[in-house]
């Protein structure tokens, strides 16, 4: 495995009690030695603005560093930040933080429309208009909510087919791999329910196809259907059971799920493509192959290409885990 060179921290964000004092003779005169021009122009000395101005232009880095301090939460960032991809990672590997991505636009955008939806029957449908035609940008932040709704899901199978051809989800990731089919249902559920809140015709017929489609699965098919629909029939209660199941589980648990999810990733690190090969470990070779670099046998066998006794020398198959 090739070593890669620490990174290097710029000066400019370690805390100045953390920073390496400069070597004596380095960026500034010999240890001990005065420099040749003090006495004919010796140094300005600060004003009290300067230092003033100097101190002002440390304060977000000390602020940083205190912080850091009783975090130790640099370490851990450096690790995550700089840590190791296998070889051959491509663009593909961007789908989890682009689904990751929609999300946070999704909480985001949804935060500011909760600030004015009514989730009641009578109301639901004159609030999203509202929001649509008074609210300033009302209708951009209810529009990128409403189509990053699309996004999220598509970006979600794309990823979801990435890990499964990639083959990622084998030993070790499996739970991860449980984990992403629950986020995909959870994210699905955000998707279904999110549909009824404008309370329009189109949403309201279209739940009620969503809830008995849902009140056919097997076993669990009629259960699911009654407690979705909150009531014999659609309506004012079904709104509440979809906004409560929108606004505070769903989110709640996905902001859970999406945290084991990424701490497996960074603990496991990444799978490399199926077509990339593993490195031979470098290990010292055995005394009878260097014996056999030198008479051209082991073991009386002779030395053929990178097989000994008919089994090959150099590690084949493939990287990924
Ligand atoms: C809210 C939904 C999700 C988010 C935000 C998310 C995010 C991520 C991110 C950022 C990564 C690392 C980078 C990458 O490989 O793309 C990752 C890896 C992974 N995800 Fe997801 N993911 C989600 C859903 C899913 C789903 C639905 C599945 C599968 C059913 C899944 C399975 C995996 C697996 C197995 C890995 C490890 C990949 C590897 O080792 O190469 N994830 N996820």
């Amino acid at each position: 495995m090739p070593s890669f060179p620490k990174p290097k921290i710029p000066d400019a964000v370690v805390p100045p009690p953390l920073r390496k004092p400069g070597k004596p003779g380095v960026g500034g005169t010999p240890k001990g030695q005065a420099p040749s021009d003090l006495k004919t122009s010796p140094p300005e000395r600060k004003s009290h603005g300067d230092k003033l101005l100097e101190r002002g232009k440390d304060a977000p880095i000390d602020a940083l560093g205190w912080v850091d301090q009783r975090l130790a939460a640099s370490g851990f960032l450096t690790g995550m930040l700089f840590r190791k991809v296998p070889k051959g990672t491509n663009w593909f590997y961007t789908l989890g933080s682009a689904t990751l991505f929609a999300f946070i636009v999704q909480a985001t955008t949804g935060v500011f429309l909760a600030m004015f939806y009514t989730p009641s029957a009578t109301q639901a449908y004159h609030s999203i208009s509202h929001i649509n035609n008074e609210v300033p940008l009302g209708q951009l932040v209810h529009g990128m909510h409403k189509w990053g709704s699309s996004v999220m899901v598509i970006l979600i199978f794309l990823h979801m087919g990435r890990t499964f051809f990639f083959g990622a989800y084998k030993y070790p990731r499996e739970l991860n791999w449980v984990i992403g089919v629950v986020l995909l249902i959870l994210t699905m559920t955000m998707a279904f329910t999110g549909y009824l809140l404008p309370f329009d015709q189109r949403s309201f017929w279209a739940s009620i196809v969503g809830i008995n489609i849902n009140g056919t699965g097997p076993v669990v098919g009629p259960y699911l259907s009654d407690f979705l629909r909150a009531g014999p029939e659609l309506g004012a209660t079904t709104l509440s059971r979809f906004y409560a199941i929108h606004m505070l589980l769903v989110p709640g648990a996905i902001i859970a799920l999406i945290g084991a999810h990424m701490y497996l990733v960074v603990k496991l690190g990444t799978t490399a493509p199926p077509w990339v090969k593993a490195e031979r470990p470098k290990v010292a070779s055995p005394v009878s192959e260097l014996d056999a670099g030198a008479n051209g046998r082991v073991n009386g066998n002779r030395v053929n290409g990178n097989r000994v006794n008919g089994s090959p020398v150099s590690g084949e198959g493939n990287g990924a885990l």
